[in-house]
């Protein structure tokens, strides 16, 4: 390889990153990749960022954005990837449930980007946001989780309309079923949880489970210069999950 083809510095260098939900599971994994490129970071999580955030609350949006500019010099780059399971059909939801699950899920993006934008407009920049492949197909007994996540699917085009003559690209991921902390969660959860994870597996045709590091490789094309043309995005990460169904009589 001739020395002007290797890029010493780092697909995302010079720049500065807050992750949302950093702390565990895709946003680590994001947080990780991002820093080996190149990118400075910061974490904001309720438990093992660097600093304090809950994404429902518009004062530790704003507190959390302050400290990331400040300790970084700037915002160039948002990753709204901090959410939730919220398991149960309708009428399992009740509102306290419904609300909590929509202000994690989808205002947790809507805040963290309003407080961010005057950062991106400044410098130019680019969000980015955890969708779900449940944010485009449905399923039974999780209706505020899809809901929400259809919302940051729709919430990222209307983003990429709003910043693209302020140059701010924005787009989201919507991973399929991933090795976390989440997912084990739920597959725990379930009466038989082996039986869970093998028709998990089945219903990804790739044939594996996603790894954080699959979402996270994605994030950082989506930040990158490689993806300048690239805006209004929902790129399915997913084993191929979306593609369809194997119709199996
Ligand atoms: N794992 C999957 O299969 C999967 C699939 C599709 C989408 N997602 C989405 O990916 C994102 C990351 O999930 P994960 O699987 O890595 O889960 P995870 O539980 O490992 O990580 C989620 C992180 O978000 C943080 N968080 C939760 N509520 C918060 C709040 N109010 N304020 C700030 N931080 C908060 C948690 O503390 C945790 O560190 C979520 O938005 C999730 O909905 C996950």
């Amino acid at each position: 390889m001739s020395a002007e083809r290797v890029n010493v510095a780092g697909r995302l260098s010079g720049q500065r990153a807050l992750v949302t939900g950093g702390g565990s599971g895709i946003g680590q994994s994001v947080a990780r990749r991002f820093a080996e490129e190149g990118a400075q970071v910061v974490v904001g999580d309720l438990v093992g960022g660097d600093v304090m955030l809950d994404v429902r609350s518009p004062e530790s949006v704003e507190n959390a954005v302050a400290e990331a500019v400040a300790r970084m010099g700037g915002l160039t780059t948002v990753v709204c990837n901090a959410g939730r399971p919220v398991l149960g059909s309708l009428d399992e939801t009740d509102l306290e449930e419904w609300n909590d699950g929509l202000a994690t899920n989808l205002t947790g993006v809507y805040l963290t980007v309003k407080s961010a934008w005057p950062h991106l407009v400044e410098e130019g920049g680019s969000v980015l946001a955890t969708a779900s492949i449940l944010g485009v197909m449905a399923t039974g007994g999780q209706a505020a989780y899809c809901a929400a996540k259809a919302g940051v699917v729709m919430l990222t085009k209307c983003l990429a309309l709003d910043g693209a003559q302020h140059g701010i690209r924005a787009n989201c991921v919507c991973p399929g079923m991933v090795q976390t902390p989440m997912f084990e969660g739920i597959i725990d959860q379930q009466p038989d949880p082996a039986a869970a994870r093998a028709a998990a597996v089945k219903y990804t045709p790739i044939g594996r489970l996603g790894n954080p590091a699959d979402i996270a490789n994605a994030f950082v094309y989506l930040a990158s210069e490689e993806a300048s043309w690239v805006t209004g995005v929902a790129l399915g990460v997913d084993g191929g999950f979306m593609a369809g169904k194997e119709i199996d009589f």
